[in-house]
């Protein structure tokens, strides 16, 4: 039986150009727009001159607990009526945390998820309009923040349906100048996030079609984007795979890379997309290894074996490895161990990912062992 409920921004602007959009949009959620953008706020100068009335934030690095306070508190004095995240990523989801605690009051670690309270997020957040400028997280459609608690050493998310943006605009030219390295994470990264929804037992027939576009649109630009970053029409198919990597994550559920992820990068501080990307072939060989184990496997042989066409025009699954290996290599991935990871650091990150809350949307249970032999295949 096929049922499912599809919740996405209440409005999504996608084009090359279509960022001076931006000033009528804040206009319509009242003015006084505060924005979070990344650590050089001036790398979009012209579309902050276009907000004279805005607070800028600058978000240092991925939020942490300390940034989303400080953060929130500043939106509050400037009596923001709308929120902007305007950056990668980083800049997007503290935005989004920004805006809910903003109207519902109190500390991101009432409301943050695993290290927190986890409580509901009741109040309405205040509008948010996503602007990304890389290709990779989708964050401007989905209905979380992520956010690094230092005390704790992990990344964890704060949701609610309530945090979904109210626009998100989309517009490709603002990712030209992503340098060469964070294309490779941020793009890698989108397509994990087409791949894991696509394997997992809460795929849904809408949530299948993101998946499939989004590997196409991977398949044929991921490796151009990266060895030319002025290609425009490459730059538009990862922007698009990146949203539909949003779409499908926010409406279906991730895997156990992204279960990886987390305490990950909670431990090692590196790019979100280094991280799934060093993880990601280990776990689908583990995925394979235990659904090939068992008598009633479901449809997620098959969808390897899927995507691996979608990536080669090959139906099998061993070509999606050779694929996703190749890129990686050929985009920079390193191992584990150069992020900083030793082997002492294994078992406490294998335990932790197999309680994480995106290990749930795996194909197949892996028991902390399979955790153990991934993160020693992607040491
Ligand atoms: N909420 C979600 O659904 C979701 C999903 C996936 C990842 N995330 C989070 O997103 C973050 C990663 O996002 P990211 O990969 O975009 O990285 P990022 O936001 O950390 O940005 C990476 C770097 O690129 C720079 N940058 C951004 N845009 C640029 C541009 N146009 N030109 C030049 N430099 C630019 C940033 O300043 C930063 O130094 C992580 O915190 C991750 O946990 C959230």
């Amino acid at each position: 039986m096929t049922s499912f409920t599809f919740a996405t921004a209440g409005r999504i602007v996608f084009g090359v150009g279509t960022v001076s959009q931006l000033p009528a949009l804040v206009a319509e959620f009242g003015g006084r727009p505060f924005v979070c953008t990344g650590s050089n706020p001036r790398r979009h100068g012209a579309v902050l001159d276009a907000l004279p009335d805005a607070a800028v934030f600058p978000v240092p690095h991925e939020p942490t607990m300390e940034t989303v306070r400080e953060a929130a508190a500043a939106a509050r004095v400037h009596g923001a009526q709308v929120v902007v995240g305007l950056g990668g990523g980083a800049a997007l989801d503290a935005a989004k945390v920004v805006a809910a605690l903003v109207t519902n009051g109190g500390d991101p670690l009432d409301y943050a998820e695993v290290v927190g309270d986890g409580r509901p997020l009741l109040e309405r957040s205040l509008p948010v309009v996503a602007v990304p400028t890389t290709s990779g997280t989708g964050s401007e459609v989905t209905a979380n923040g992520v956010v690094t608690s230092s005390e704790h050493r992990v990344k964890v998310s704060l949701r609610s349906a309530s945090m979904l943006p109210a626009v998100a605009l989309v517009d490709p030219e603002l990712t030209l100048a992503v340098p060469a390295a964070v294309t490779a994470h941020a793009g890698l990264d989108a397509l994990v996030q087409c791949i894991e929804p696509f394997v997992s037992p809460f795929a849904t027939p809408i949530v299948d079609g993101f998946c499939r576009e989004g590997i196409r649109r991977a398949a044929r630009s991921l490796r151009r984007v990266y060895a030319d970053g002025s290609d425009l029409a490459a730059r538009t198919d990862m922007s698009l795979c990146s949203l539909l990597s949003g779409l499908a994550l926010a409406n279906g559920k991730l895997g156990a890379a992204h279960g990886l992820a987390g305490p990950l990068g909670g431990l090692l501080g590196a790019p979100h997309g280094a991280i799934t990307a060093a993880v990601m072939v280990p776990v689908s060989r583990a995925n394979l290894t235990e659904l090939a184990g068992q008598e009633d496997a479901g449809p997620a042989l098959g969808r390897y074996a899927e995507v691996g066409e979608l990536l080669t025009g090959v139906r099998d699954a061993e070509a999606l490895l050779a694929w996703f290996a190749e890129t990686a290599a050929l985009l920079g991935v390193r191992g584990l161990s150069t992020l900083g990871m030793t082997e002492a650091d294994v078992p406490g990150i294998a335990l932790a990912a197999s309680r994480a809350s995106s290990t749930r949307g795996n194909p197949v249970r892996l028991p902390v062992a399979r955790f153990e032999e991934i993160v020693r295949a992607a040491l």
